[in-house]
């Protein structure tokens, strides 16, 4: 089972930022996760939440950031001081830095209400060709199934995954009409019945955010290929691989 480290490694460096990237490469983890939105000037940005609030200095909607402001905040301090020089990263960079790293990267698109889901796969669709980024080594995931039929036409050769927090009934034909490789579900829901339908129609299945070991072995033993985690430390610590 593969250990993905969750916003970065997010119980270690502030989420979403370059320094969770390195954190994760310290830790030798293979993979990451990162949200991603739109600035008001449409640069793709690796940020979680709506607002700026809670991850920097800054108050206020993301989307109402042009790209020369929002690189400004201080998205570090309120982490802990000894990361005050960190920034909302663009995407650009963060899979830059990625690929040099080796590490691949679960891009999950975050559309909040009045966002443009077409225009946010658009940006981030462009920037992977222009910047020639692998397709191996990229991961789409969305909770909004409108990015991934965006992506199923802009980038086919992209692997996508259906986000979810409870298991839809119909998530095969979601799947099938979407052509997702995976589900994301959130672990709490899953049960062991599922996880055997899931991995049986042929499915990686993922499950966030997964912080506590004993859970993680019962995945495990599920067949779940892969789970996010802030704390990927504590598995590595009890002699997991990264997988
Ligand atoms: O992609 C898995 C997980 O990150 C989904 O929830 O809110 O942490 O983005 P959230
Ligand atoms: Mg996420």
């Amino acid at each position: 089972m593969i250990l993905c480290g969750h916003r970065g490694v997010a119980s270690l460096a502030p989420e979403n930022t370059l320094a969770g990237l390195e954190q994760a490469h310290e830790l030798g983890l293979g993979w990451v996760e990162i949200d991603v939105q739109l600035t008001r000037d449409e640069k793709a940005v690796v940020a979680h939440d709506e607002k700026v609030n809670r991850c920097t200095d800054g108050k206020g909607k993301l989307r109402n950031y042009d790209w020369d402001e929002l690189r400004r905040l201080d998205a570090g301090s309120w982490f802990d001081p000894a990361f005050k020089q960190e920034h909302i990263p663009r995407l650009r960079d963060y899979l830059a830095r990625a690929q040099s790293l080796g590490i691949k990267v679960n891009v999950e698109l975050k559309v909040y209400a009045k966002d443009d889901a077409g225009q946010l796969c658009r940006k981030v669709s462009q920037l992977i060709d222009k910047h020639d980024f692998d397709q191996k080594n990229i991961l789409f995931s969305s909770f909004e199934p409108d990015c991934l039929r965006y992506l199923q036409v802009l980038q086919p050769g992209i692997p996508r995954a259906l986000l979810v927090e409870r298991i839809p009934d119909d998530w095969q034909a979601q799947l099938q009409l979407l052509d997702c490789t995976s589900l994301h579900c959130h672990h709490q829901y899953l049960t062991h019945d599922q996880a055997d339908t899931i991995k049986g129609s042929g499915y990686r299945l993922h499950c966030y955010t997964v912080n506590n070991l004993e859970r993680a072995a019962t995945l495990k033993d599920w067949g779940v290929d892969m789970i996010f985690t802030d704390t990927p430390q504590h598995y590595l610590n009890a002699g997991w691989s990264p997988g």
